[in-house]
C-alpha cells in the first residue's frame, strides 16, 4: 500500500448516512472545505409509528455522495487520505453470520418498541437503568428494538450474529470490519456511558448476547482500512484508514466546534436536538436527558432530542402548502418563512405541538401526537406556519431548561442543520432560549465532524479540540429581542399542554 505523508495538501473525507440521504464532504489538511456531495435514499413507514430503511439502499447513496463530493472538490477520490463515518443514530442493523441484514433497519424515529420499553422499565426500574447505562430504555434506542424482534420476529431474531448502527454498516461495506464508536454505542441503551464500554450487567438482564456487540472505539481512532472491493466501487485508495467516527449528533457538534462545557448547540434537522458537551460524566437521575459519550476522547454530552424538528416544517410543506411548485422555480422553505413572517410572534394565539412522530425529550412518549391548539376564525396558513416554527422552538427551549437544571449554563447557543438557514427560526430560538444564538461557518456540520475525526486520526491535528479551533468560525449572532415577552407568555401555556393531553394520547394514537 502506498501511504502519503499527511500535510496541508492531504484530503479527508466525511460520510454522513442520514435519514433522507447520504452527504459527503472533502476537507483539505487545514480543515478547509473543498467540496460536498449527496446521494438520496428514502425512509419507509410500513405502519403508523414505524420507520424503516433497507441498509442496502445506503450503499449506492454513499457511493454517489463520495463521487459528487470529490468532483465538487475538484479532487480525485484516489487523493483522499483518510475517511470518517457518521450517521443517523440508534438504527438497528441486525446482521446474520454472513454479514447480511436479517430484516430492514429499524430507525431512530420508530416507536414500535414502546411496550418492550415499558416492560423493561417496570421490571428493572428507571434508576437502575440510569445507573447502568446513563439513560432510560426509550423506543428510539437500539436494544428495545431487539426485544421487539424477539417477540414478533423470532425467526429473524434467531439468525442475528452482529448488531451494527447505520454508519457502521457503511464502514463494513467500505472495509469488511464490524466496529462501532462510543458516541453511537451510547444510543443503544446497553452501553455503560460513564465507563465507555458495554454494560455486561444490562446485556445479561435483557438476555442479549454479548457477542453481538462489536468493539466500540473512540471517535478519532483508526479502526479499519478501505478494502480492494470498496476501492473499485468508490475510487478511494485501498488501505487508507477509516476512523471510528461518531453518531450524527456528536459529529455535528464537532463540526460546529462544540467540544467543551459551556458551549451548547441546537440542530434543526429532521429531529431537533439540544446538545451540551460536559467535561466530566453527568446524567439526570430520571433519565430525562440523554447522557452519552462525546466523540471527543474523555468527554461526554447531555442531549435533548425532539423527534420532529425541522421535520415538522417538511410535514407542513407537504400537507398544507403542496401547491408551492419547486419545479417552477419556487423555493418552498423561504416562501413558508415569508408566510410565517406576515403574522406576529405568538401566531395570534395559535400553538403547535410538534409530536408528529411521538416524542422523546422532554416527554418520552411514542404515543404523543401533533396538534394545533387555539384555532379561531382569524387563522389561515400563515398562522399555521408561524405556529410550526414556534412550536418546535418551544420544545427545544424545554430541552434547554432541562440542561440548565443540571448546572450547565449556556453562554451562547450555536444553531446548525437545515432549519438554521431560517432567520425567523434563529430569532425565535434567541427569544425563547434567552441567550444569544449564532451559527457557524461550517457547511454540512455532521459530515464535516466525521472528516475532522478522520483528519485527527490520520495525524493532521494533535487533537479534536485543535482541529475544531481551526475549522469552525462563529457568525450570524442574534440577541434575544422584543418578542421574547410574548413568546415566554405562550411558552408557559405550551408547557401545560402535553401534561393536559398525556392521558388521551394512547387512545388518539390507536394504542389505548
Ligand atoms: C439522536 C437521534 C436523532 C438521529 C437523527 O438521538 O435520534 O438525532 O440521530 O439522525
Amino acid at each position: 500500500m502506498h501511504r502519503r505523508t499527511i500535510s496541508i495538501m492531504s484530503h479527508f473525507l466525511g460520510i454522513d448516512v442520514g435519514t433522507s440521504g447520504t452527504k459527503a464532504i472533502v476537507l483539505d489538511g487545514t480543515g478547509a472545505v473543498l467540496g460536498t456531495g449527496s446521494g438520496g435514499h428514502e425512509p419507509d413507514a410500513p405502519q403508523p409509528g414505524w420507520s424503516e430503511q433497507d441498509p442496502e439502499a445506503w450503499w449506492p447513496s454513499s457511493v454517489s455522495a463520495i463521487g459528487a463530493a470529490c468532483r465538487n472538490a475538484g479532487v480525485e477520490a484516489a487523493s483522499i487520505d483518510a475517511v470518517g463515518v457518521t450517521g443517523q443514530m440508534h438504527g438497528l442493523v441486525a446482521l446474520d453470520a454472513a454479514g447480511v441484514p436479517v430484516r430492514p433497519a429499524i430507525l431512530w424515529n420508530d416507536g414500535r418498541s414502546q411496550p418492550q420499553c415499558r416492560a423493561v422499565e417496570e421490571r428493572l426500574g428507571i434508576e437502575h437503568l440510569v445507573a447502568a447505562c446513563g439513560n432510560r430504555m426509550l423506543p428510539g434506542f437500539t436494544a428495545p428494538k431487539l426485544l421487539w424482534m424477539r417477540e414478533h420476529e423470532p425467526e429473524a431474531y434467531a439468525r442475528i450474529a452482529t448488531v451494527l448502527l447505520p454508519k457502521d454498516w457503511i464502514r463494513f461495506r467500505l472495509s469488511g470490519e464490524m466496529v462501532m464508536d462510543v458516541s453511537d454505542a451510547s444510543g443503544t441503551a446497553v452501553f455503560d456511558c460513564a465507563r465507555r464500554t458495554w454494560s455486561d450487567d444490562l446485556l445479561t438482564e435483557l438476555e442479549l448476547p454479548r457477542s453481538w456487540w462489536p468493539h466500540a472505539a473512540e471517535g478519532p481512532e483508526v479502526v479499519a482500512t478501505i478494502s480492494a472491493t470498496a476501492a473499485s466501487e468508490t475510487g478511494l485508495r485501498p488501505g487508507i484508514p477509516i476512523v471510528a467516527g461518531a453518531g450524527d449528533q456528536a459529529a455535528s457538534a464537532i463540526g460546529t466546534g462544540l467540544v467543551a462545557e459551556g458551549r451548547v448547540g441546537t440542530t434543526l434537522g429532521t429531529s431537533g436536538v439540544v446538545f451540551a458537551p460536559t467535561d466530566a460524566w453527568r446524567s439526570t437521575p430520571d433519565g430525562r436527558l440523554h447522557a452519552f459519550c462525546h466523540a471527543v476522547p474523555g468527554r461526554w454530552h447531555l442531549m435533548g432530542v425532539m423527534l420532529s424538528g425541522a421535520g415538522s416544517l417538511d410535514w407542513f410543506r407537504n400537507a398544507i402548502v403542496p401547491d408551492i411548485d419547486e419545479q417552477a422555480g419556487d423555493d418552498a422553505f423561504p416562501r413558508i418563512e415569508a408566510m410565517a413572517n406576515e403574522v406576529p410572534a405568538g401566531a395570534d394565539g395559535l400553538l403547535f405541538l410538534p409530536y408528529l412522530s411521538g416524542e422523546r425529550t422532554p416527554w418520552p412518549d411514542a404515543d404523543a401526537r401533533g396538534a394545533f391548539i387555539g384555532l379561531d376564525l382569524r387563522h389561515d396558513r400563515r398562522h399555521l406556519a408561524r405556529a410550526v416554527f414556534e412550536g418546535v422552538t418551544h420544545g427545544l427551549a424545554q430541552c434547554l431548561d432541562l440542561i440548565r437544571s443540571t448546572g450547565v449554563e449556556p453562554r451562547t447557543v450555536t444553531l446548525s442543520g437545515g432549519g438554521a438557514k431560517s432567520e425567523l427560526w434563529r430569532r425565535t430560538c434567541a427569544d425563547l432560549f434567552g441567550t444569544p444564538v449564532t451559527t457557524t461557518s461550517t457547511t454540512e456540520a455532521t459530515a464535516c465532524g466525521a472528516a475532522i475525526l478522520a483528519a485527527v486520526g490520520a495525524g493532521a491535528f494533535a487533537s479534536v479540540e485543535d482541529a475544531c479551533a481551526s475549522v469552525s468560525k462563529e457568525k450570524d449572532r442574534i440577541e434575544p429581542g422584543p418578542d421574547r415577552e410574548v413568546l415566554m407568555a405562550r411558552h408557559e401555556i405550551f408547557a401545560r399542554l402535553y401534561p393536559a393531553l398525556q392521558s388521551e394520547f394512547p387512545a388518539i394514537a390507536g394504542n389505548g
